[in-house]
């Protein structure tokens, strides 16, 4: 029988008795181990080969598994550290015993708890004694690990010693993995076909100049292609269908005549409360609340300039204009500094606002962002602890409801929503204020999609600003599920992502 030159190799190195892998076949016979499986599969087509999947398990040690199959384990350090300080005869300190044994802080409390299950001695109030008679080589899960050093996938994991494996897991020492193996045996034709005789095929894979000006190419054999057969999935790379989302909306933003505005992430709280009218005992300033900043903690003096401290401290004490009335409540400038995650991007606009990011700006302007903002919030199908706020507002004289309202439903109209509905807010930094509903095409539901208003004089005033203001925080990811139907915002971003949601999500320009 003429085979191609694989084919012949692969027959040749199978066996009718027992099944081969497919790896093994691909070392003997030095080709490439997808080129066998090639060969295998149109063996298998020819009836001269069967080809058959083995689920194997591997024993694999974790990183630590690593670290103590190499330095022993922190028990029997401590036992080796207190032996030496002649802890056999009577009790001794237990930081003596530790201090010889050289463990590592967080290795102090594992050695602990598993000297004690060991029965390598007894702790008794910050004293130590062990057993001389322990014996560390009979541990079974230092055997293991022994074994295990540099030889795993080697020992078999069903003669393995079962209560060393479920310690270790346990311990988080040790990881069963599982993988397919492919293997292959020879049918009873493919016993023949072997005994008849094989030839190798000269066959040509690709024609070539040579071929097609020597004119060979009329008398060759050609490989025969097989294009039914099974191949891995592909998955190119693509945009992430929220990035899209963002690009789209960026584009009709700067349609509508925006411009974008960028800042910190990590911002202090001066700008991302303070300048919006928040009193600082407001409950969402708590810490429950916001993710604060440890290091550093606030925001240098310099940083926060003199006049507009003052110009906000007035207006929260006092408020503004002749029947301005203040909070009435303590305001204080190192409580203002403190430096958090921004849990909206407001502060971008009180930043622009206040002519400290791009200078003096008069009317009339639009400014956008589609920047994250980050709130500690309870994870569901519609919270995320970061999200996409799409922050925009209007400097003109003389703003009204009926623009802001006409400005959304210009902007959902570009994506098809065009029921948003409003209701009536309220907002510490904006009067009259608005909520956005949208109804989700595929549950029906009316879900908030945004906040937004007409920014108070207690806001701007301090900054600096005499036109009128509108202003909206918009949330990315709920106009993303609204726009594509998704139901949970987790199935598109997170560690929880639907992989074949995002590989089959159809591409939109
Ligand atoms: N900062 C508000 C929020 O995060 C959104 C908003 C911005 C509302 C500007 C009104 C004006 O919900």
């Amino acid at each position: 029988m003429k085979l191609p030159e694989t084919q012949v190799a692969v027959l040749e190195a199978a066996s009718a008795d027992d099944p081969t892998p497919v790896e093994q076949i691909a070392d003997e016979t030095g080709e490439q181990e997808a080129a066998v499986r090639g060969a295998a599969f149109d063996l298998e087509e020819r009836g001269l080969l069967t080809v058959s999947e083995r689920t194997e398990t591997e024993l694999v040690l974790t990183e630590e598994g690593e670290e103590y199959a190499y330095e022993g384990l922190p028990e029997h350090t401590l036992w080796v550290g207190a032996l030496s300080n002649d802890a056999h005869e009577e009790p001794i300190e237990l930081g003596q015993a530790l201090g010889r044994g050289g463990l590592e802080d967080d290795q102090v409390e594992i050695a602990l708890s598993n000297f004690a299950r060991k029965g390598m001695g007894s702790i008794d109030s910050g004293t130590i004694e062990v057993d001389e008679d322990y014996d560390l080589e009979a541990d079974p899960e230092r055997a293991l690990l022994e074994t295990l050093r540099g030889e795993e996938g080697d020992v078999d994991p069903d003669e393995a010693d079962e209560e060393a494996v479920a310690g270790l897991e346990r311990r988080g020492l040790l990881e069963e993995h599982e993988h397919t193996v492919l293997e292959v045996a020879l049918t009873d034709d493919g016993v023949t076909a072997l005994m008849e005789g094989l030839e190798v095929a000269e066959t040509v894979g690709q024609v070539t100049p040579e071929l097609l000006t020597s004119g060979e190419w009329e008398t060759v054999e050609f490989a025969e292609y097989n294009v039914e057969a099974d191949a891995e999935t592909v998955h190119g790379g693509k945009p992430h269908p929220l990035r899209e989302m963002s690009e789209r909306v960026k584009d009709v933003l700067v349609g509508m005549g925006f411009e974008e505005m960028q800042g910190p992430h990590v911002d202090a709280d001066f700008y991302i409360n303070d300048c919006l009218f928040m009193p600082q005992d407001h409950p969402a300033r708590n810490h429950w609340d916001r993710f604060a900043l440890e290091e550093p903690a606030s925001m240098d003096r310099e940083d926060v300039p003199d006049d507009l401290v003052e110009a906000v401290e007035n207006a929260h004490r006092n408020g503004v204009g002749p029947d301005g009335e203040g909070y009435h409540s303590p305001w204080d400038e190192d409580f203002a500094r403190a430096l958090a995650l921004r849990g909206h991007t407001t502060n971008l606009s009180v930043r622009h606002l206040a002519g400290i990011a791009e200078g003096d700006i008069e009317p009339p302007q639009r400014y956008f962002s589609i920047e994250k903002a980050y709130r500690n919030d309870t994870l569901d199908a519609t919270h995320l602890l970061e999200f996409f706020q799409i922050e925009g507002w209007v400097m003109a004289e003389d703003l009204s409801v009926r623009d802001l309202m006409g400005t959304f439903t210009e902007f959902y109209e570009q994506f098809g929503i065009t029921d948003v509905e409003f209701k009536p807010h309220y907002n510490p930094y904006t009067e009259p204020s608005f909520e956005l509903f949208g109804r989700h095409p595929e549950t029906g539901e009316l879900i908030e999609i945004g906040n937004s208003g007409i920014f108070r004089p207690e806001m701007l005033e301090p900054l600096g600003v005499e036109a009128d203001v509108m202003a909206w925080g918009l949330a990315l990811e709920r106009l993303f599920m609204l726009a594509t139907g998704a139901e949970d915002i987790r199935d598109v971003h997170g560690t929880l992502v639907d992989l074949d949601f995002l590989r089959t999500e159809e591409v939109v320009y």
